[in-house]
């Protein structure tokens, strides 16, 4: 049977490239974009190991627009798009805003116009639970009211699903499904693949693992005097293979043409909140390390408690997070010990 093919964007990238393993395991064909301004092609040997094949490469900018549609006008036979391709650091959006609106806004732009364009009308966008903003109550539901975005990334997933809204009604036959992750940690099972973020890590588990290694003196945990059981902020983290696994559920659905709207959403989290000092527990446990931390202020622009309610996406996805938090920091704590060369 031919097998269906599938454009990843930033499929290099940390949850593009765990999508590519679960994509091809399912039997799609796989092409991926991405202009390695956040990955390395050594990923591509990583997915070819777990996945016993290796997707086809197009190093690409996506805010090019005549390079984006050159590629496009070549894809003509893909059944639908991945969307992954963005800049995603919070922090750097504050200090560089119009660099966030202009890789994440154009980029969308152009892709929407090249899959319009060759009739490409399958999308899956990779949104984020940053556009509840600080939610009024959890678990958060997607019925739940979208708030003013806290930073300029976070607005830049907002107004791209607005577009892709605005798109799906005035183009007969495009769909789309909005996927809004919650906080994606952990790596393949087989350690080939992880996450590898670039400098000094923002987010907590990379912080945590690279403590633990040696690379950094210790945690500075953002904040303890939060209306929370421990005081520290809780978020829902949910295992990359989880979310991975949710992709191609999406997918399915998309191409069976069983969705209920042109645009669906669908919150991706476990649906349990864990503390920053139930993470760092976890990750001693499942580690053995310890890893030495400091409680000092909170960090600006983060909300004390998110979690996600996922009986949408456990009904209509038939999708359901699998894995624990403990399974969560062990595979983060394995893949850092293989990156740094160092015994489990
Ligand atoms: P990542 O940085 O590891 O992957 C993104 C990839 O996109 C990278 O490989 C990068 O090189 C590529 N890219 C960026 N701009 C590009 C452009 N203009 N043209 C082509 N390629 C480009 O990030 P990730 O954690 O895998 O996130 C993937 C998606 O999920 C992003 O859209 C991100 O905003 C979203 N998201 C991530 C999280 C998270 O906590 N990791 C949470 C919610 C949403
Ligand atoms: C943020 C974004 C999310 C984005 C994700 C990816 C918000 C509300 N959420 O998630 O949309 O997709 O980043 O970059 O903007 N912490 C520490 N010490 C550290 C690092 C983190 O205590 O060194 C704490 C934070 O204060 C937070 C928790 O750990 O309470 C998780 O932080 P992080 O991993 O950065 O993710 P979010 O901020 O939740």
């Amino acid at each position: 049977m031919e097998r269906k093919k599938v454009i990843v964007t930033g499929g290099t990238g940390f949850i593009g490239s765990h999508t590519v393993v679960s994509l091809l395991e399912q039997g799609f064909e796989v092409v991926i974009v991405d202009n390695l301004i956040n990955s390395s092609l050594d990923v591509l040997d990583g997915i070819e190991k777990i996945a016993g094949s290796r997707p086809d490469f197009f190093e690409l900018d996506m805010q090019d627009s005549t390079r984006t549609a050159e590629f496009f006008a070549t894809q003509t036979d893909a059944v639908a798009v991945i969307h992954f391709a963005a800049l995603k650091a919070v922090g750097e959006s504050m200090k560089k805003p119009l660099m966030y609106y202009r890789n994440n806004l154009f980029s969308m732009v152009n892709l929407l116009e090249s899959m319009t364009r060759h009739g490409i009308f399958n999308l899956i966008f990779s949104s984020s639970c940053t556009v509840y903003g600080d939610p009024d109550v959890v678990p958060i539901r997607e019925s739940n009211e979208v708030k003013p975005a806290l930073s300029p990334y976070g607005n830049t997933k907002k107004v791209c699903e607005d577009m892709i809204q605005n798109l799906g009604r005035s183009e007969e036959g495009f769909h789309a499904i909005s996927l809004r992750y919650f906080n994606p940690i952990g790596a393949h099972d087989s350690v080939e693949i992880g996450e590898l973020p670039i400098g000094v890590p923002n987010n907590l588990l990379p912080y945590i693992t690279q403590t633990a290694a040696g690379l950094r003196e210790e945690l500075l945990v953002f904040g303890g005097d939060y209306d929370t059981p421990d005081g520290t902020a809780v978020r829902d983290y949910i295992h990359v293979m989880d979310v991975a696994d949710a992709h191609v559920k999406a997918l399915n659905r998309l191409l069976s043409g069983t969705q209920k709207k042109r645009l669906e959403v669908f919150n991706l989290g476990t649906g349990k909140g864990s503390s920053v000092l139930e993470v760092i527990q976890s990750f001693e446990k499942m580690s053995g390390c310890k890893v030495p931390f400091r409680i000092v202020g909170r960090r600006e622009g983060d909300v004390p408690e998110v979690y996600a309610a996922t009986d949408l996406a456990n009904q209509e996805l038939g999708w359901q997070a699998k894995r624990s938090l403990d399974d969560m920091t062990a595979s983060s704590w394995r893949w850092e010990c293989r990156v740094r060369q160092l015994e489990v």
